[in-house]
């Protein structure tokens, strides 16, 4: 049985590819703009963060070859390279349906991947990321 959420989720999940591949191909940032300034290894990354008119809410890859975070909130150069305790945090408790969650979930996903909100109302800002 698939769910409309697990649709939504999929759909987001290929529309966010979509977007990654043509932010490569056609608006690569140059490594300049990313690359800017060097990097700040003991910055606290920011989220969510704009960059290049977009808003992110976890670590980004672009056109670099690890993941990387602004340390701003509108990206001003400042960068680090994200390490697994960089990215962003589960918002627990989020609200999902007319559910209260604690801790990830499989509902509403089609594949059954345990996920959670990244932002506390996930009805609203439909922000989110697999569970590890
Ligand atoms: C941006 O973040 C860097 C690193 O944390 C900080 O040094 C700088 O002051 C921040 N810039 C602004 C305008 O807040």
């Amino acid at each position: 049985m698939v769910q409309p959420v697990g649709i939504l989720l999929v759909s987001i999940c290929l529309l966010h590819s979509l977007f990654s591949l043509q932010e490569e191909d056609y608006y690569a940032p140059t490594m300049d703009s990313v690359i800017s300034k060097p990097e700040i290894e003991d910055g606290e990354c920011v989220f969510p963060f704009w960059y290049r008119n977009e808003i992110f809410y976890d670590c980004v890859t672009f056109n670099a070859k690890h993941k990387w975070c602004s340390l701003n909130k509108t990206f001003q150069g400042y960068w680090k390279y994200c390490s697994l305790s960089d990215y962003a945090q589960c918002a627990f408790p989020f609200w999902f349906r007319r559910m209260i969650y604690w801790d990830c979930t499989e509902d509403g996903e089609v594949f059954g991947k345990k996920w959670c909100s990244l932002t506390p109302n996930f009805n609203k800002d439909h922000i989110w990321k697999y569970c590890m």
